[in-house]
């Protein structure tokens, strides 16, 4: 599925609108990662910068400038020169042409020329839009590209304005363009693709590392570029442990078997939960238990509809959720009249939330009190975990906000008879 520079030209034009006159802005590619000796980690590239730009290399930078007046500096894209040792023992970087083809940016230079270039535009400009990280959850350690880039803007200009690039971003990535929703429901094909091979690879006696070898052969095989995040392989008990990736236990007969894997295609993300008995049959209890999330999941995909929030959807999945435990057994009406309304029982056999947007990120930009528009994508996944009972069941879809929701997992099983029937035609 060959990317078309429209969705990039699109994406950059929807930022110029939002930013101030008089500006630049600008965005670094994600580092190498140094792993040891003289290794670097698998590059990913910065999910800003591949939605700005679709170049997919290291040491790349674009900044937009665009009441600048030469029109051929409004949009540079700055990218590595290659050379011929770079060709023998790296291979192929985008040459000028081909970034200009990928991006749809007119004006392509090396990226030596950078600081003589980047000081011209910025003094024609009053404000540098700088791109933070700015996820409330998440503050690490290691500082990005744009992150150490800020010395060197407050030492050479320091009268400019710094404003947030993230804020607008955000507003733009939450929600999806039809090119963008394609290249998702590639993803979610693949994925599909992977939980047939599983269905019919596992029995008593596999290993989860086997398991997880398997979907993973089966995402490069439909040219992935391999999991969108480390996949949960978790039988029995240990698929109550909400963010297990160790998956080197044997599943053993009479288990079920919980995995959270998706595929991600065109750095765009896959996110799927499905739990299946290993030896191919639910017991009474295991499908009692499956069922009760399968009757939430359906109504809660239903409530993912523009005007509602996450937190909303939450707590309505919360109440839902409540009654099957007790249903279940799991506590009584009696218990919940006289819990601790700070630690309600609920959280006890489902700690986690029910949504989460998805794009270029598994977890992607925006928060649970956005207000839910139409072509926003969103994760379906409630669960219930009951380790006294070695029992961990986790459904989860990917879902388009709309008046009527679309799932773009919808083909992939998740009814008990469908699975079992699977299962059983080995
Ligand atoms: N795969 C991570 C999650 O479901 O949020
Ligand atoms: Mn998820
Ligand atoms: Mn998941």
């Amino acid at each position: 599925m060959p990317l078309e520079s429209t969705l990039f030209v699109k994406n950059r034009k929807k930022l110029i609108k939002l930013l101030q006159p008089n500006s630049i802005a600008l965005i670094h590619s994600n580092d190498e990662m140094p792993r040891n000796g003289d290794q670097y980690f698998p590059f990913r590239q910065n999910s800003d910068l591949f939605y700005l730009t679709g170049i997919d290399q290291e040491k790349t930078i674009l900044t937009l400038c665009p009441n600048h007046p030469d029109k051929s500096l409004r949009e540079i894209l700055f990218i590595i020169e290659s050379n011929e040792k770079i060709a023998t023992w790296e291979g192929h970087k985008y040459t000028i042409e081909e970034a200009q083809k990928a991006s749809g940016i007119e004006t392509v230079k090396f990226i030596s020329s950078f600081d003589s270039v980047f000081r011209e535009l910025a003094l024609k400009a009053d404000n540098i839009y700088i791109n933070l990280s700015e996820n409330p959850k998440f503050k690490p350690e290691v500082k990005s590209a744009d992150e150490r880039f800020i010395t060197t803007l407050e030492n050479e200009f320091p009268a400019h304005d710094f404003l947030r690039l993230a804020p607008l971003l955000k507003i733009l990535r939450l929600i999806k363009e039809p090119e963008e929703i394609k290249l998702m429901q590639n993803a979610c094909d693949i994925t599909e693709k992977a939980f047939h091979r599983i269905m019919h690879f596992v029995k008593p006696g596999v290993t989860e590392y086997q398991v997880e070898a398997e979907l993973t052969h089966e995402f490069l095989w439909n040219k992935a570029n391999g999991h969108a995040y480390p996949p949960i392989v978790a039988s029995g008990k240990n698929a109550c442990v909400l963010h297990y990736t160790e998956n080197n236990s044997k599943c053993k007969d009479g288990d079920l078997l919980l995995m959270d894997f998706g595929a991600e295609y065109a750095n765009y993300a896959a996110d799927c939960s499905r739990t299946i008995p290993v030896n191919g049959k639910f017991t009474p209890r295991q499908k009692d238990c499956y069922e009760a999330v399968l009757r939430v999941m359906k109504k809660a995909i239903g409530w993912l509809t523009p005007g509602t929030t996450i937190n909303r959807v939450n707590e309505r999945v919360e109440n839902l959720l409540q009654e099957e435990h007790i249903r279940l057994g799991l506590y009584s009406k009696k218990d919940v009249e006289n819990q601790d309304p700070k630690n309600p029982l609920v959280k006890k056999y489902y700690p986690h939330g029910t949504c989460h947007f998805i794009g270029l990120d598994v977890h992607d930009v925006g928060e649970r009190t956005v207000t839910l528009e139409e072509g926003m994508i969103l994760t379906c996944e409630p669960g219930i975990y009951i380790p006294e009972e070695n029992i961990g069941v986790r459904i989860e879809d990917d879902i388009i906000v709309a008046h009527k929701p679309v799932n773009l997992m919808g083909n992939i099983p998740k009814e008990v008879d469908e699975i079992e029937k699977i299962m059983a035609n080995k």
